[in-house]
């Protein structure tokens, strides 16, 4: 049971709040993550805190759809590793920001490990109602806010939706919104004498975890084409890398099923029809100034990424 439904249904207008029904979506996501850390799947402590209230009493998901989530869990992970990586060793700091982060926990498990001094920014953006809904949580959570560091820098403004503090930032964001009002905004100024939230000097990732779909291929364009022209005017050549987890090719019986299953919740996908095939992927990263793009399945990342043995090994925990 979530705790959405019911504030909608206290709703006074008869208007529907047809992007409710997205931001709900970041339910699921947590909720399935939790499953398989309960299940044994995934170690994460950061996720508990950041549930929905009740939802820690739904039931487990299924065997397959908690490795399913164990797979994007360490596919992911293992990139921004890399990314981690290649920053400490070329003794830079880098920054992260994720976009329609939802209730996700990588800052805390980032923050409490051995990379923890090589992030100088991470900034999460998503809906405003679910960024009031984070900081209250990590407010209200001493594990999370114990690691944002000392409590007098911890900053929530802008009635509840934004909280910042020396490397965390949660910002609210319509992405749909052009991003020379959404983004620039998003990234202004803290403080004129600290400079903007997000340099444009430093190597910056950014991360799309199932949130292009829900937007308009235009939209989602000028999201990542603002990115790129950002880091373009910095004249010490910034890196930026971007990690993209999204669906593509729903036209198959499996895939019309599950867009069927989504409109029936209100939930549309304009961003996945343009994207028929895995190519198709980093070709429009490739289109939009990326200088290099690859794109593996779930399966590939299952094959080739994930050991044979570990699969084994958590497919047969805690069922
Ligand atoms: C499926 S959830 C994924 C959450 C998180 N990235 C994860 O993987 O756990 C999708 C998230 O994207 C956010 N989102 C979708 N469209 C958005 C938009 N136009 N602007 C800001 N956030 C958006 C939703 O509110 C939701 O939190």
């Amino acid at each position: 049971m979530s705790d959405g439904p019911q504030r909608f249904a206290g709703h006074q207008s008869s208007h529907v709040d047809s992007d409710a029904a997205i931001r709900l979506t970041d339910t699921d996501a947590v909720t399935a993550r939790y499953s398989a850390v309960q299940k044994g799947y995934i170690r994460d402590p950061f996720t508990r805190p950041l549930l929905p209230r009740g939802a820690q009493f739904q039931p487990s998901r299924p065997p397959l759809i908690n490795v399913g989530t164990y797979v994007r869990s360490e596919g992911i992970d293992s990139l921004v590793t890399q990314w981690l990586e290649l920053s400490q060793q070329e003794g830079k700091k880098c920054q992260i920001v994720s976009l329609g982060a939802g209730s996700d926990s990588r800052f805390w498990r980032i923050a409490t490990g051995p990379h923890r001094n090589t992030v100088s920014a991470y900034i999460e953006l998503d809906f405003s109602e679910n960024t009031t809904k984070k900081a209250m949580a990590i407010n209200k959570s001493r594990e999370l806010k114990g690691t944002l560091g000392d409590p007098s820098n911890v900053k929530i403004v802008g009635g509840g939706t934004t909280l910042y503090s020396p490397v965390y930032h949660l910002i609210p964001a319509d992405l749909r919104i052009p991003p020379h009002e959404s983004l620039s905004q998003a990234f202004q100024l803290i403080d004129s004498a600290e400079g903007p939230i997000l340099s444009p000097n430093l190597p910056t990732l950014i991360l799309f975890e199932c949130v292009l779909a829900y937007m308009s291929p235009a939209a989602s364009d000028g999201v990542i084409k603002w990115f790129v022209d950002y880091f373009a005017t910095s004249p010490e050549g910034t890196v930026l890398g971007g990690i993209v987890y999204e669906m593509f090719g729903l036209n198959d019986s499996f895939g019309k099923v599950m867009l069927n299953n989504l409109k029936a919740r209100n939930v549309d996908l304009p961003g996945v029809e343009p994207y028929p095939t895995v190519a198709s992927l980093p070709n429009r990263f490739l289109q939009l100034g990326f200088e290099r793009a690859y794109a593996m399945t779930l399966r590939d990342i299952r094959r080739s990424c994930i050991g044979e043995v570990e699969l084994e090994r958590r497919a047969n925990v805690n069922f």
